[in-house]
C-alpha cells in the first residue's frame, strides 16, 4: 500500500522556519473563492474570527461561534492550495481550561483539516498553548491589541504605550513563543516594542498594526480590499476599493434592468431550429 499523498500546503513548521527569512505574507480568508483567490499569494490564510464583523455584521467578534468557525474552516480548505491554513478559536472556547481548549482545538482539526488553529493570550494562556502543542495542535499565539478582550479593555486601542504595558507584552511573548506556538501574531502594538519583541522571541511574529519590524505581516482581506467600510484603522492600506466597484456594478445591472437593456439577445435562449 502506498503512503498517503500529503497536501502540498505549507505547514507550520515550514512557517516557524521562516523566521529571519522572508517576510511572511499572510490574509484572511473566510470562504472557498477568496482562498482560492488569495491562496498563490500568500504563506498563510488566516479564517479569522473577525468573520463576525465583517461578513455577519456583529459589533464585536464576541459573538461568534465554534460552529461558523468549523463551516467557514471548511470552505477555505475547499480553496486553499499551498497556504498554511489556520483557524481561529472563538472567545469562551478555550479560556475555561487546558483540555476543553484542546477538545474544541481538535474539533477544529478534524472537521475542517486545517494545519493549525489561533488562541488569543499571552501568560495566561501560555500552559494552555505548551499543552496544546505538546499533544498535536499546532497554535498561533496572539498578543497585543486582542480584540477578544473589547468587553474589559473598554474598547480597541494600540498598546505598549507605557512602560507597565511594554513589561507585560515581553512577559507574554516570552510566555506564548516559549510555550510552544508556531509563530505569535501582534496586533497594534507601538514600533519600538514589536522590534523588541520580534528579537526576544525565537519564533515568528506576524504582525497587524505592528510595524514592519514584524517577521510577517498579516490584515484583514476585506480591510486592505476596501469591502469593509464600517470603520478602518490607522494600519490599513487599501489596495483596492471593491465596494464602490460592486456598489457600481449594482446600480449599472440595475438601469440595465430597468431600461430592459439587460438580458440581451446574447443572453437569451432561442428555440433549437
Ligand atoms: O480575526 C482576525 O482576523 C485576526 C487578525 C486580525 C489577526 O485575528
Amino acid at each position: 500500500m502506498s503512503a498517503p499523498t500529503r497536501p502540498k500546503r505549507l505547514t507550520p513548521r515550514h512557517i516557524q522556519a521562516m523566521k529571519g527569512s522572508d517576510p511572511i505574507v499572510c490574509l484572511t480568508a473566510y470562504t472557498t473563492p477568496t482562498a482560492r483567490l488569495l491562496d498563490p499569494h500568500c504563506d498563510l490564510l488566516l479564517v479569522g474570527d473577525s468573520l463576525g464583523m465583517v461578513l455577519y455584521g456583529m459589533e464585536t467578534t464576541v459573538g461568534v461561534t465554534l460552529e461558523m468557525m468549523i463551516a467557514h474552516g471548511q470552505a477555505v480548505m475547499r480553496g486553499a492550495g499551498k497556504a498554511c491554513v489556520v483557524v481561529d478559536m472563538p472567545f469562551g472556547t478555550y479560556q475555561e481550561s487546558k483540555e476543553v481548549a484542546f477538545r474544541n482545538a481538535v474539533r477544529v482539526l478534524q472537521e475542517t483539516g486545517c494545519d493549525a488553529i489561533k488562541l488569543e493570550g499571552g501568560e495566561e494562556m501560555a500552559e494552555t498553548v505548551g499543552f496544546l502543542s505538546a499533544r498535536g495542535v499546532p497554535v498561533l499565539g496572539h498578543i497585543g491589541l486582542m480584540p477578544q478582550q473589547v468587553n474589559t479593555a473598554g474598547g480597541y486601542r494600540s498598546v505598549g504605550h507605557s512602560e507597565q504595558e511594554g513589561e507585560k507584552l515581553r512577559r507574554d511573548a516570552s510566555a506564548v513563543g516559549g510555550a510552544g506556538a508556531f509563530a505569535v501574531v501582534i496586533e497594534g502594538t507601538v514600533e519600538p516594542l514589536a522590534r523588541e519583541l520580534t528579537g526576544l522571541i525565537d519564533v515568528p511574529t506576524i504582525g497587524i498594526g505592528a510595524s514592519s519590524a514584524c517577521d510577517g505581516q498579516i490584515l484583514v482581506s476585506d480591510d486592505m480590499l476596501g469591502l469593509f467600510n464600517e470603520f478602518t484603522p490607522r494600519f490599513v492600506k487599501r489596495y483596492d476599493e471593491l465596494g464602490q466597484r460592486i456598489s457600481r456594478a449594482a446600480e449599472e445591472y440595475a438601469t440595465d434592468v430597468r431600461s430592459r437593456r439587460f438580458p440581451g439577445p446574447e443572453h437569451t435562449f432561442k428555440p433549437r431550429s
